[in-house]
């Protein structure tokens, strides 16, 4: 949630700037800016919108210097406006923030005071102008002290100085941030994605840490301002996963990646030879754990209610599932006996690293399944479960979800198997199972014509339903989710069974409402409350997976088949429709599928 970049160099930084902005609009889109120092100046270009924007600007007013800093933004505080846009500066200072200053109306009204005038409606400028007021007195290491400790809430900052010609500051607490190491030159990222075609070798700041980053040396302090030695990462190159290739949108890419990335997943996890799930070093005895409490948001969410399923029917822990921006309000009686997991693909969600951070400050056991292995919340998990999927760049969570409960899927396997819940027999035959998922998959991908017709009945209509029951439940929440979030169409995901406690009020004549019914189990249930909305008008999608068995409806307006595989399997595939569903219906209406309105990937404010 909003991207920062900061370049000191010894050659011009502002192209450099742009480019990785281009890189981080995923993280924010509705307003973009640089500063730059040059010759003794602050020097600064901003735009509502996209970076697009902020070129042309930079076009006409020429922004010069070898030391810049850079920010994407999604607005908190304040419209998404050319000045609300960051970089915020004061003649001596510039700012570029991610975050939220909870005490910004307090500290607002003690600057006013002194004389201090605001320009924007955001809480950046307060930093800008307690920066400046506390040079007057201070040296640079006791201004960021002092500064850093007055400001309640969570920031990821990039500070630059017009008496510094080579520095910039880099600030943490709560929101990510990295420094990168080049030749005769050094940046500032909110993520290392920014600074991955600039660089490999990365230091991450921890909570609390400040940096100040010179042309050839990078120092580091703590909240004390004290020096301290931090570790020089280096990271994989991937630059390919980074490039839309021949698709029109990431989304549609990732969306084809799910065979590649689910083998990936399966032969990082899967000893083929010996019928085996490789999860080692496991650091509690399986006997001290009797229960799990699952975390995340939204996508993630969903993959940790599917997974609920699977630990219940295949395994003898309790379950218990929660969304993280719950779970740390409520209280919870933390137990060392139950294995606190957290899910997200970012591994830098504001919420469920909050959740985490409360576990950890319990002494609880906590593991997570992420995609990004360098994350905050895999690096302060006790645990990692990585899902091996490579950078998912659009917006829409879509490869990570499988990956997620893939992940999930394993764990539950592996923990069934150690604690005796599950026969050997049982679970060579579902770990083979598991080796064909990814051909499945890309079977299930080949309804692209079907669904491209179809969802030109989406395009026009108020509002649609997703329904499901059991493992397709979750799965319903996330068609709707998917179609909400990309073709900004009111969509429910809802338990089949719940509809007529009430929402079944909502069906009327000619709505698209989609079935999600394989022939699981449930299917039979399924089929009834199907004729249940028929029976009130509603033109009904049914996915379901191939078989033999007919249908035993006449009334379906349209139908997808994905591929058969064992129950368990069925989530993964029959997925793949909802995905494509909304990513055709939003194409049709002309929107940014990778860059949905309001939304961000990565959302690192609470
Ligand atoms: C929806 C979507 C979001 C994320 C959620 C959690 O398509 O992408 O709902 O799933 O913001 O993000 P992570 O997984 O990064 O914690």
């Amino acid at each position: 949630m909003c991207g920062i970049i900061g370049i000191n160099s010894n050659k011009e930084v502002t192209s450099t700037i742009l480019n990785s902005l281009r890189k981080l609009e995923y993280r924010g889109y509705d307003s973009a800016g640089i500063a730059t120092l040059n010759s003794g100046y602050i020097q600064e270009v901003k735009c509502e919108g996209r970076v697009d924007n902020l070129e042309k600007n930079i076009i006409k007013n020429k922004l010069l210097g070898n030391l810049g800093i850079g920010h994407v933004r999604w607005a908190t505080h304040g419209i998404p406006s050319t000045l609300n846009a960051h970089p915020h500066s004061s003649d001596n200072v510039s700012v570029v923030h991610n975050g939220i200053i909870e005490n910004s109306t307090l500290l607002k009204k003690f600057l006013v005071k002194k004389g201090h005038k605001f320009k924007s409606q955001t809480d950046t400028e307060v930093i800008v102008h307690l920066i400046t007021e506390y040079l007057k007195k201070n040296n640079l290491i006791d201004t960021l002290t002092k500064v850093l400790k007055k400001l309640h809430g969570s920031f990821a900052l990039g500070i630059i100085f017009k008496d510094e010609p080579d520095l910039i500051v880099g600030a943490r607490r709560g929101s990510p941030l990295a420094v990168g190491y080049g030749p005769g030159e050094n940046y500032l990222g909110s993520d290392s994605y920014a600074l991955k075609s600039m660089t490999n070798k990365i230091t991450y700041l921890d909570d609390g840490e400040f940096c100040i980053i010179k042309k050839t040396e990078v120092s580091f302090f703590n909240e004390q301002g004290k020096k301290i030695n931090k570790k020089i990462l280096s990271l994989t190159t991937d630059e390919q996963n980074y490039n839309k290739g021949d698709y029109k949108h990431f989304m549609a890419k990732e969306i084809d990646e799910q065979p590649l990335t689910i083998k990936n997943c399966i032969n990082e996890y899967i000893d083929k030879k010996n019928n085996e799930i490789s999860i080692f070093n496991f650091p509690w005895k399986i006997k001290d754990i009797s229960s799990i409490t699952l975390v995340g948001c939204g996508t993630a969410y969903h993959s940790c209610l599917i997974a609920k399923y699977w630990f219940e029917q295949l395994t003898s822990f309790d379950v218990h599932i929660d969304i993280a921006s719950e779970f740390r309000y409520r209280k919870n009686r933390f137990k060392k006996e139950t294995l606190y997991v957290f899910v997200s693909q970012s591994g830098e969600t504001a919420d469920t690293y909050a959740a985490l951070d409360l576990c950890n400050k319990n002494n609880v056991k906590t593991c997570s399944v992420v995609n990004v292995v360098e994350s905050s919340i895999a690096r302060d998990s006790k645990f990692v479960l990585p899902i091996h999927c490579g950078p998912e760049i659009g917006v829409a969570s879509t490869k990570a979800f499988l990956g997620q409960m893939l992940v999930l899927y394993l764990l539950c396997l592996k923990m069934g198997k150690l604690n005796d819940d599950i026969k050997k027999k049982d679970y060579i035959s579902k770990i083979k199972s598991l080796l064909n998922l990814s051909k499945n998959i890309e079977l299930s991908l080949k309804s692209e014509n079907d669904i491209q017709t179809i969802s030109n009945s989406f395009t026009n209509i108020k509002g649609s339903m997703f329904l499901g029951r059991g493992y397709s439940y979750p799965i319903a929440l996330e068609g709707a989710l998917k179609l909400k979030e990309l073709s900004y169409i009111h969509a429910e995901g809802y338990p089949a069974g719940e509809m007529k406690h009430g929402p079944l009020a909502l069906i009327e004549d000619g709505m698209p409402v989609v079935v999600i019914a394989p022939r699981d189990e449930y299917y039979k249930k399924t089929m009834s409350n199907m004729q249940e909305v028929i029976a009130r008008g509603a033109k009904v999608l049914l996915i379901t997976n191939k078989s033999t068995d007919e249908i035993f409806s006449e009334n379906i307006w349209q139908k997808i088949e994905v591929e058969n595989t064992e129950d368990d399997l069925l989530p993964f595939l029959i997925t793949i429709p909802l995905q494509k569903l909304a990513y055709y219906t939003a194409l049709k209406k002309g929107y940014d599928i990778d860059k949905p309105r309001n939304l961000a990937k990565s959302v690192t404010v609470e």
